[in-house]
């Protein structure tokens, strides 16, 4: 494989924040009095502004009960995706990052879209810039592009299909199956599962997410030998070490999944910690521990948690309702061309759904999760 590129946390790029910048910008937490008016204010203006929360799992858990309370949701990319589209809503508050912003408006183009924060990025969006990854897909152009949805619009603009973590085995897996070589960009960790897993012909651009590659298989084979009992859910930006230890790799919504159906008390889970509050909700009487980033080989920029997701608070989204600031704007031609690889994913997404549930094979239900031991 070709090494293209490493992620350079800390450079900010255009409107984007570094890692500093944004743990800087995380707000602070409201007092609890602070907390029941805020929350007060931002059912009031989400019925005002007849808008709705399409939270993900890893913001602050006070965002997902108002997202869940309010009739949003609270889900992984691809669900939040879906259903930004499908919701009757003239606005979408997205609180996440803005790869999921973008999307949002891309897939609805006519609907408002804001975010608390607009500068919340992701380091796989930030290591992958539009016009180096168009001269890399230009070297190769016998490739089928294949971009993870943590890209910007640009990116995607580039690609023949997104992904996201809970269909792109599938849809690799497809890709193979018809003899297409594969161009994947940018999680590198996602790749090289993903490439294990189908034996796809794949050329992988070299990012990676900072709150996952920070988890040390080292340390959690340590913590297995303390916890023989529990069951280890990984999510793929994981590196390979880490996953080579997992019960279950999956996306977040799977790892929830494999939490509530797995008959196990305990669960070691490596994925940002913001996961845990559903995890807790959705699977009570079971015990959920963070996998560890730290030890004797930690170097540990984030601690299991991601900083841009963390700088979306109570406060900002009550002022952007209020002051309808911080909309996700993106250039109409290029969200056109961005839509193709996205609708391409929701449609065999719909469709592998349809053939799973026709032919009774829960295990292979996306919704379900993907068991390494077993595969
Ligand atoms: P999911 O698609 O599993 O929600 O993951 C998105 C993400 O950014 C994980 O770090
Ligand atoms: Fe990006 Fe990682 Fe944060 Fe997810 S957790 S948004 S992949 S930096």
């Amino acid at each position: 494989m070709e090494a293209i590129r490493s992620v350079e946390y800390d450079r900010p790029q255009g409107l984007t924040c570094g890692v500093g910048e944004a743990w800087a910008r995380v707000p602070d937490a409201p007092s609890p009095e602070q907390k029941r008016e805020l929350k007060e204010r931002i059912r009031a203006l989400l019925r005002r502004e007849e808008a709705v929360l399409v939270a993900h799992y890893y913001v602050d858990a006070e965002l997902q009960e108002l997202a869940d309370e309010t009739g949003g949701c609270v889900a992984d990319s691809l669900e939040m995706a879906r259903f930004g589209r499908d919701h009757a809503a003239k606005t979408l508050v997205v609180a996440g990052v803005r790869f999921m912003g973008e999307t949002a408006k891309i897939l609805s183009p006519d609907k408002r879209v804001l975010m608390p924060d607009l500068d919340a990025t992701c380091s796989l969006d930030l290591g992958c810039p539009a016009d180096e990854f168009a001269a890399f897909c230009d070297a190769h152009p016998d490739r089928t592009v294949v971009v993870y949805a943590n890209t910007s619009a640009a990116v995607k603009a580039r690609a023949d299909w997104m992904v996201t973590s809970s269909i792109g085995l599938e849809i690799v897996a497809d890709l193979h199956a018809r003899g297409e070589k594969i161009l994947w960009a940018p999680d590198r960790h996602l790749g090289n599962y993903i490439q294990k897993k189908t034996g796809a012909d794949m050329l992988l651009w070299q990012g990676t997410c900072l709150v996952h590659d920070e988890f040390k298989g080292i340390e959690l084979d340590l913590l297995r030998n303390e916890y023989p009992d529990a069951k280890i859910l990984v999510h793929p930006e994981s590196p390979e070490g880490v996953v080579a230890l997992a019960d279950v790799v999956g996306s977040t919504t799977q790892l929830i999944d494999a939490a509530v159906k797995l008959d196990a008390k305990r669960f070691i889970v490596a994925t940002d910690l913001g996961i845990l509050h559903k995890m807790r909700l959705a699977a009570p009487g079971k015990t959920f521990i963070e996998a560890p980033t730290a030890g004797n080989s930690a170097t540990c920029k984030s601690c299991a948690h991601c900083p841009w997701m963390a700088m979306n608070g109570l406060a900002n989204l009550a002022e952007v309702l209020e002051r309808g600031h911080n909309e996700i704007h993106v250039d109409p031609a290029i969200g056109l061309r961005a839509r193709l690889p996205i609708d391409r994913m929701l449609d065999f997404a719909s469709r592998h759904k349809k053939r799973v549930q026709a032919s009774g094979d829960l295990a292979k239900d996306t919704s379900l999760f993907t068991n390494v031991g077993a595969a």
